[in-house]
């Protein structure tokens, strides 16, 4: 079938329309005419990829890695990185409109300072029989053999190497890499690879982690995000709920009388007390749990100045906005990889009371649709109690 690509929606398909119906096609560019063949339908919808570009739209570039289309890692390296970058603008503005209700009148994306080999973590699939060592291959768990990974920084590049020239034990199936300033950790770790613990100074401060515990992929654009998501953030109490090890609790820790950070995954939350050690920091406590059973028993009377959320792609759970509602605090700064759950949490939010005061997006992700997006809020009239979202 012969379609022409109208725009890139959410999740990084081009939408096209034929034979009456909507058609997703991977891997596609606005603009471009394609011949797609349909890999699977369901009631409306149609799921395509391109076996032939007819006529290229005029952002589309030849994708440099030799793996792209086969290797499930990236999906937009056929756009040219302005265009990547306008897509994701694009992406957020229509989940805040479409599932939020929102007009934003533009989104600024901050392009990453290196749109290749900026990767500062990864998971690497490993194949024992076929001794391959890689990433999904698309829409599969075939493992695609990536000896060079273009979006690796270089020291995880090195690595990859390592790993596959190593006799990785025959029950290991999958790796998760992190790199700091100057080692990479593993996990789980294997012969030579034993360094549990890296170290990476941002914007000022020490972060010790290693490959259990969550740390942001992009590190070289993290010091303008933290600029940007800590700007006007003082007062006396700030909450950073799924703090990881604590990129954001650190320096709000340098801002406000006191702070509370709350994270479920322990290594990461030990990790977060060394880190405000070493920083001589204790104005902070470092709660070890998930977010909504904590806020549930945090006291509603406790006056709250700003709220840091963080959280992973799901966002945040009902109870757990309901819970930031409840607190009333004077601002809120949503942090966000997924604009869809972005849109959905903010839609609460603004019923509750608060108002978007302003909006930037990250490009921690070049080469995928993905895009971090950073939310400012502040809290603009006493909340309709008949807004709370029940659960
Ligand atoms: C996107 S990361 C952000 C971490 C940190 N703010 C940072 O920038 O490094 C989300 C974090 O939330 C944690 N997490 C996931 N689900 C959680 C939950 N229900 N409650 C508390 N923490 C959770 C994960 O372990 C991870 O560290």
């Amino acid at each position: 079938m012969l379609v022409e690509i109208e725009r890139i929606l959410p999740g990084g398909v081009g939408l096209a329309h034929g034979e009456g119906k909507t058609i997703f096609v991977s891997l596609a560019v606005t603009g471009d005419r394609v011949r797609v063949k349909i890999d699977r339908e369901q009631g409306n919808l149609m799921f395509a990829s391109i076996v032939e570009v007819v006529e290229p739209g005029p952002d589309r570039i030849e994708p440099p890695c030799p793996y792209f289309g086969r290797c499930g890692g990236c999906d937009f390296q056929q756009l040219t990185y302005q265009a990547q970058l306008n897509a994701k603008a694009d992406i957020i503005k229509d989940c805040l409109q479409r599932i939020a209700k929102l007009d934003i009148p533009a989104v600024t994306v901050i392009p990453s300072p290196t749109p290749w080999r900026y990767r500062g973590r990864a998971t690497w699939q490993l194949d024992p029989d076929l001794q391959t060592v890689g990433y999904y291959e698309r829409g599969s768990r075939r493992v695609c053999d990536v000896a060079d990974c273009a979006v690796l920084a270089p020291r995880l590049q090195t690595t990859l190497e390592q790993v596959r020239n190593s006799d990785p034990p025959k029950e290991l199936k999958h790796l998760e890499v992190v790199s700091g300033d100057d080692f990479v950790s593993l996990a789980p770790a294997f012969a030579v690879f034993q360094t549990n613990e890296v170290t990476l100074r941002v914007a000022g401060e020490s972060y010790h982690y290693n490959a259990e515990s969550f740390f942001q992929i992009n590190q070289e654009l993290l010091p303008e995000l933290l600029k940007y998501a800590l700007s006007e953030a003082e007062g006396e109490t700030a909450l950073d709920l799924y703090s990881g090890v604590g990129l954001f609790t650190v320096p709000l820790a340098r801002r406000f009388k006191r702070v509370t950070s709350v994270e479920s995954n322990r290594t990461a939350s030990r990790f977060a007390e060394k880190n405000l050690q070493d920083a001589k920091l204790e104005n902070v406590n470092v709660v070890t749990a998930t977010v909504a059973e904590w806020i549930r028993s945090f006291a509603n009377n406790k006056q709250v100045d700003f709220v840091l959320l963080d959280p992973p792609r799901a966002g945040a759970e009902s109870a757990v906005i309901n819970g930031i509602l409840n607190l009333q605090p004077s601002k809120i700064c949503y942090v966000s990889c997924d604009p869809a759950t972005l849109a959905r949490d903010l839609k609460k939010l603004v019923a509750g009371g608060f108002s978007i005061e302003r909006l930037c997006a990250f490009d921690m992700f070049p080469q995928t649709h993905h895009v971090e997006t950073v939310v400012h809020l502040i809290r603009s009239q006493i909340p309709d109690p008949r807004s709370q979202i029940s659960h």
